[in-house]
């Protein structure tokens, strides 16, 4: 529910299950998405060092002994940034702001500036990207070159593709994704907005180990194995020593 923030953050902390290592929420999962203005993403945005959100999914981590990657309203002096807070068991954590806005977010949000960070957690390394980045293969390939072992990727997706499309972001790339995204509608500016939901963990042989519908809220669980995925993908083709991007410039 838009602006709902205390029970949003709520809803989605009730659903995580217990025990669990990793969790990853929608993209703007507490705010809701569909800003008027810019001023409005302003005023519900939270400066992570000490917004709500942010200590609550903190706390809630260091409780459970758990990682989460949630979308968040970034608040940074007059900027604000379509970013996802990563939180570590041990209260650690960090931020990325999104890359690519879509839609009426390029009015709304300040693009990302830090580019796509790789931050170890869960005992191995997680990249994280948000919704509209899927549609630039260049961002998963970012963290996967970086060394990203599982992408980690809120989302308020609107358009239909992007659960395919992940499928072979993650087998382009060896990586495992997990695309968390929300059902449901929003009508506040001009349009009215309809959320496709499906959010799906995908593995590097591009299968969806679980996935959610469109419809309803739930929650979609998989084992991951942890251990380095192999680039090889034959005796004689490793996936990134036989690029050649001398021929990849326009
Ligand atoms: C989107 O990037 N929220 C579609």
């Amino acid at each position: 529910v838009f602006g709902e923030i205390e029970a949003n953050l709520s809803r989605a902390l009730d659903l995580i299950p217990d025990p669990c290592d990793l969790a990853v929420l929608p993209e703007l999962f507490a705010t809701g998405y569909q800003f008027r203005d810019r001023d409005e993403a302003l005023s519900l945005a939270e400066d992570p060092r000490r917004g709500q959100v942010s200590r609550s999914l903190r706390r809630f981590a260091r409780q459970r002994g758990m990682a989460l990657v949630a979308g968040i309203a970034e608040r940074a002096g007059k900027k604000v940034y379509n970013s996802a807070l990563l939180v570590r068991p041990d209260g650690s954590w960090e931020i990325y702001r999104k890359i690519h806005l879509f839609w009426d977010e390029t009015v709304i949000f300040d693009a990302g500036d830090r580019g796509f960070p790789v931050f170890p957690a869960c005992g191995t390394r997680l990249g994280v990207m948000i919704c509209y980045d899927w549609i630039y293969p260049e961002a998963a390939r970012t963290l996967a070159l970086q060394g990203a072992h599982l992408i980690c990727h809120p989302a308020n997706l609107v358009l239909p593709y992007c659960p395919d499309a992940m499928l072979t972001r993650c087998l382009e790339n060896r990586v495992y994704a997990v695309t968390a995204n929300r059902v449901g509608a929003e009508h506040r500016g001009r349009e009215r907005l309809e959320f496709i939901g499906r959010s799906q963990i995908v593995s590097p042989q591009a299968e969806r180990l679980a996935s959610c519908g469109g419809a309803d809220e739930s929650v979609a669980v998989a084992d991951i194995d942890l251990a380095p995925v192999s680039k090889q993908v034959t005796p004689r083709n490793h996936l990134w020593h036989d690029r050649r991007p001398e021929f990849y410039r326009r």
